[in-house]
C-alpha cells in the first residue's frame, strides 16, 4: 500500500478521482454548503447514518462526488482511539469490493493532529496487510494506494511520514509471525535480517552453533539441541547516533516452533506456536522502521532463535546447564525455554554497555490468563524506563501494563541442583518468568515485554498482530535527539518490499 499526503479542503475532497473516500464524521462537524457536508448533514438528519464510532454508511456514484464509493464512519469525540475504530471499520467494509485507490478524509476532525493520523495511516496499514507467502494462487493485491486528505498537509507531515515508516515495520514482523515454522526457520530468519542491512545505517551479524558455543551460551544450546534446524544468534545495529552514544538494545525471543520439547505440549492449537517467534518478529519489525525513519540514536537487535523439540538429543527435565553467566539452570519443565534462550543473550548484550534493555518474548500462558489480548505485559527494574514504555504504548495505541517483582516470587525458583530452576509452581506464572530473567539483567536498566497474548489473534482471524513494533519504535524515538526524523540517509540498495 502506497501512502499519500495531499491538503484537501473538503470542496476539493468532492471532486478526488478515487474508487473510495472515506470520510471520517465526528460528532462535531463545522457546517458547509459543499456537496460533501451537506449529505454528511443530510444523512445525519434522516437517522440513516450515527457519527458514534464505527458507524457506517456507504453511497454509490453519489452526484457532485467523483468517488466510485463514499464511506461515511462515525468518529465519535475524535480521538486517536475513535479514528482507529472508525478507520478499521470503514476498511473493514471496503476490503472485500474491488477497492483499490482510497481518499482518506480526515478534514473533518477538528484538531487532527499527530496521533490522529498515525492512528489513521496504521489502521490503512493494518487493512491492507494480506498474507500470501504460503498461498499458490496469490490475487493481486487489492487496496493499492491511500491518499489521506487533510485541512493542512505541512502540519501533520512528520507524524504522516513516522505513520508509514511504521506501517512497513508492522507489516514486517506480521509477514514472519506469520509464516508457516517450515517458512520461517532460524535460518531464514537470520536472512530477513540480512536484507534488513541493505537499509541505510543497518548491519546484520549472524552467529551460527560454533561462535554461539564458544562465546558459552549453554542454556541457549540446551534448547536447540532438540532440533534439526541448527540454530542462529542475530545480532543488528542500527548506528543513528554518535560513537559513543550508548544503545538501546532490543532482545527479542526466537522461537521458530515451540512444541514444548519433552515437556510436550497438548496436540490442540499447537500449530499456534508457530508465533513463538514474534517477539523476534518485532525486532525484525522495528529495525525495518527505524531504516525508513533514520532517527538519531544507536539500536542493536539481538535475537536468539531456535525450535523447541523433543528428540533423542533434547533436554530432559532435571537437566542442569550453564549459562553464558556462569549461573547453572536446572530445566525442570522444558517448555518454558523462552527464558533459557533470553538469558544467554542479557548476558550478550553486557557487551554494548547499553543505556537501556528491552525483551519482547511470548513467554507465558499466564500472562494470557492475566492481560488477555488487549495489553502487554511489562516487568522492569527501572521506573523511568517503565514509565517511557507505558507512555509509548499510549501514544502509539499499542498498550502495555505494569507487572510487579517482588523478590518474593523468586522463591518458588529455588533448586537443589542448581544455581535456579527455570519453573516455579504454577501461580503467577508471568511474574515467576521475569524474575527469572532478572537474574541476568543486572547489569542494565532492563524491560520486559511478555507478549503472548498480544502477538498474535487465534479463531477465524488467526494471524500475527505486529504488535509490540508500534510501541517499541514509538519508545525508541522518544529516545532519540529529537523525535522527529533525521537528514536523508545515504542512498542504499531497495530491499524486498513485503506485500502489504
Ligand atoms: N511459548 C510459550 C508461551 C505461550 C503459551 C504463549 C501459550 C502463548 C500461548 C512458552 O514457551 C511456554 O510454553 N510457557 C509455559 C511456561 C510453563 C512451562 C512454566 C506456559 O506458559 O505454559
Ligand atoms: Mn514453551
Ligand atoms: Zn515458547
Amino acid at each position: 500500500m502506497d501512502f499519500e499526503l495531499k491538503t484537501l479542503t473538503r470542496a476539493r475532497v468532492c471532486t478526488e478521482k478515487c474508487d473510495a473516500l472515506v470520510v471520517l464524521v465526528p460528532l462535531d462537524v463545522a457546517e458547509g454548503d459543499d456537496t460533501l457536508s451537506v449529505l454528511v448533514e443530510a444523512a445525519t438528519q434522516s437517522g440513516d447514518f450515527e457519527r458514534k464510532p464505527g458507524k457506517l454508511l456507504q453511497a454509490y456514484r453519489t452526484s457532485g462526488i467523483a468517488a466510485t464509493r463514499v464511506v461515511l464512519v462515525g468518529a465519535g469525540e475524535g480521538g486517536a482511539k475513535n479514528v482507529r475504530t472508525a478507520v478499521n471499520a470503514a476498511m473493514g467494509a471496503i476490503k472485500g469490493g474491488n477497492t483499490q485507490r482510497v481518499v482518506l478524509c480526515l478534514s473533518l476532525l477538528k484538531d487532527a493532529g499527530a496521533a490522529h493520523m498515525q492512528a489513521a495511516v496504521m489502521a490503512c496499514g493494518d487493512a491492507a496487510y494480506n498474507y500470501s507467502a504460503t498461498k499458490s494462487k496469490v490475487p493481486p493485491a487489492k487496496l493499492q494506494r491511500t491518499v489521506v486528505a487533510v485541512a493542512d498537509a505541512a502540519v501533520v507531515k512528520a507524524s504522516f511520514e513516522k505513520a508509514v515508516g511504521l506501517v512497513k515495520g508492522v507489516a514486517l514482523a506480521k509477514e514472519w509471525g506469520n509464516r508457516p515454522a517450515n517458512h520461517a526457520t532460524p535460518v531464514m530468519l537470520a536472512g530477513a535480517a540480512r536484507e534488513l542491512a541493505k537499509l541505510p545505517r543497518i548491519k546484520a551479524e549472524i552467529l551460527g552453533p560454533k561462535e554461539v558455543a564458544k562465546l558459552g551460551m549453554g542454556s541457549f544450546m540446551a534448547v536447540a539441541r532438540g532440533s534439526e534446524e541448527p540454530l542462529r544468534f542475530i545480532v543488528l545495529r542500527y548506528d543513528g547516533g554518535l560513537k559513543a552514544d550508548a544503545p538501546v538494545v532490543l532482545v527479542g525471543k526466537g522461537i521458530t516452533f515451540d512444541t514444548g520439547g519433552i515437556s510436550i505440549k497438548p496436540a490442540s492449537e499447537m500449530d499456534e506456536m508457530k508465533f513463538d517467534m514474534c517477539g523476534a518478529a518485532s525486532v525484525l519489525g522495528a529495525f525495518r522502521a527505524l531504516g525508513e525513519l533514520q532517527p538519531k540514536l544507536n539500536v542493536i537487535g539481538l535475537i536468539p532463535s531456535c525450535e523447541n523439540m523433543p528428540d533423542g538429543k533434547a533436554i530432559k527435565p532435571g537437566d542442569v546447564v550453564t549459562s553464558m553467566s556462569g549461573q547453572t539452570i536446572e530445566i525442570l519443565n522444558t517448555d518454558a525455554e523462552g527464558r533459557l534462550v533470553l538469558c544467554d543473550a542479557l548476558t550478550y548484550a553486557e557487551r554494548f554497555k547499553p543505556r537501556a534493555v528491552v525483551d519482547i518474548a511470548t513467554l507465558t500462558g499466564a500472562c494470557v490468563v492475566a492481560l488477555g489480548a488487549v495489553r502487554s505485559g511489562l516487568f522492569s527494574s527501572d521506573d523511568a524506563l517503565a514509565q517511557s514504555l507505558l507512555n509509548a504504548g499510549e501514544r502509539s495505541l499499542d498498550l502495555c501494563w505494569r507487572m510487579p517483582l517482588d523478590d518474593e516470587y523468586a522463591d518458588g525458583l529455588k533448586s537443589n541442583f542448581a544455581d535456579v530452576a527455570n519453573v516455579a509452581g504454577r501461580a503467577g506464572g508471568a511474574v515467576t518468568a521475569a524474575k527469572f530473567l532478572q537474574r541476568f539483567a543486572g547489569k542494565f536498566p532492563w524491560a520486559h515485554l511478555d507478549i503472548a497474548g498480544t502477538a498474535w489473534k487465534g479463531g477465524a482471524a488467526k494471524g500475527s498482530t505486529g504488535r509490540p513494533v508500534a510501541l517499541l519504535v514509538e519508545y525508541l524515538l522518544s529516545q532519540s535527539e529529537s523525535s522527529a526524523v533525521v537528514t536523508k540517509a545515504p542512498a542504499k540498495k531497495r530491499i524486498k518490499a513485503v506485500r502489504a
